[in-house]
């Protein structure tokens, strides 16, 4: 591909040397034969600003931020999707006319991945949430979206889940509970804790499993995660990681700033088999 007119984006992380995306976005690039380069940005904690205002001096048209600037994104946006406003979190970011856009497209490539690639139906489904982060609250307005029949949010803190409910109880059937008074099963338990990371599991009882549960770990890693492996001891119907979301939200990350849509599909079977 001729590069010499193409399009900088990016992706600002610490630490980003581990990040798929770059060869997520090629794939994307060469199948939509839409000319982009995209590079990892190691950006230190405290320098994100200057790094942002950096990228714009240099015509960089856009970046994805993940680990731990979702935040900072947020806050250095001039303009918000409705979705970032909900998730007080960004994950990528568009600059075009003066103006810094700021959208999340992490719980659309959630409930792409479920519904697009798992063929899961949210409508009238009882959910579980495990988790009252950054990472749950950038997911509960598009799943809302696809109207479960409820979401009940669970957290080792419960202050942060009642926080995280108050959020969304006047449109939406949501609440929030302690881990030990879960006593029945769900349709769906997404686990965005950052548990799986230390390979710990949340003080989840077992009744929640049942045969028709899907269970989802945001998280993804190349073996089963701990939260999976538990779901598969328990019969669960499915269990799924959140490799098919990290494609998904590129995908729509993408979309934003090319405003053509990649197939995901091959992408998603090239990492697997990574
Ligand atoms: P992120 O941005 O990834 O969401 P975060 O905002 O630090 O990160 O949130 C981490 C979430 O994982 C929290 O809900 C945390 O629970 P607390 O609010 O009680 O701290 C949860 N978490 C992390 N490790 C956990 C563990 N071992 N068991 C249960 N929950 C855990």
């Amino acid at each position: 591909m001729d590069n010499t007119n193409s399009a900088i984006y990016g992706v600002v992380g610490n630490p980003i040397s581990h990040s798929k995306s770059p060869s997520i976005h090629q794939a994307f690039s060469l199948q939509t034969k839409q000319s982009i380069e995209y590079k990892p940005f190691l950006v230190a904690v405290e320098s994100f600003e200057q790094a942002i205002a950096d990228f714009i001096t240099s015509g960089v048209s856009g970046v994805n931020v993940t680990v731990p600037f979702k935040e900072d994104a947020w806050a250095v946006a001039t303009k918000l999707s409705k979705q970032a406003k909900l998730a007080g979190a960004v994950n990528t970011l568009s600059f075009k006319d003066g103006e810094i856009f700021g959208d999340n497209t992490d719980g659309i490539g959630l409930v792409s991945d479920l519904k697009n690639n798992h063929g899961f139906d949210f409508s009238g489904k009882k959910v579980l949430v495990l988790g009252a982060g950054g990472a749950v609250r950038g997911v509960l307005g598009p799943i809302i979206l696809e109207k479960p029949a409820s979401i009940t949010i669970a957290n080792r803190t419960l202050s942060k889940a009642q926080q995280l409910t108050q959020i969304f109880v006047d449109d939406f059937s949501i609440s929030s509970t302690e881990y030990a008074d879960l006593d029945t099963s769900y349709d769906l338990i997404i686990n965005g804790t950052s548990a799986s990371l230390n390979n710990e599991l949340p003080p989840i009882p077992d009744v929640v499993v049942g045969s028709h549960s899907v269970l989802y770990d945001m998280m993804y890693s190349n073996q089963t995660t701990t939260f999976n492996q538990w779901g598969q001891a328990l019969n669960a119907g499915n269990t799924i990681d959140g490799l098919g979301m990290l494609v998904e939200q590129a995908a729509e990350a993408f979309y934003i700033w090319r405003g053509i849509r990649p197939v995901t599909n091959e992408v998603f079977a090239k990492l697997r088999n990574q």
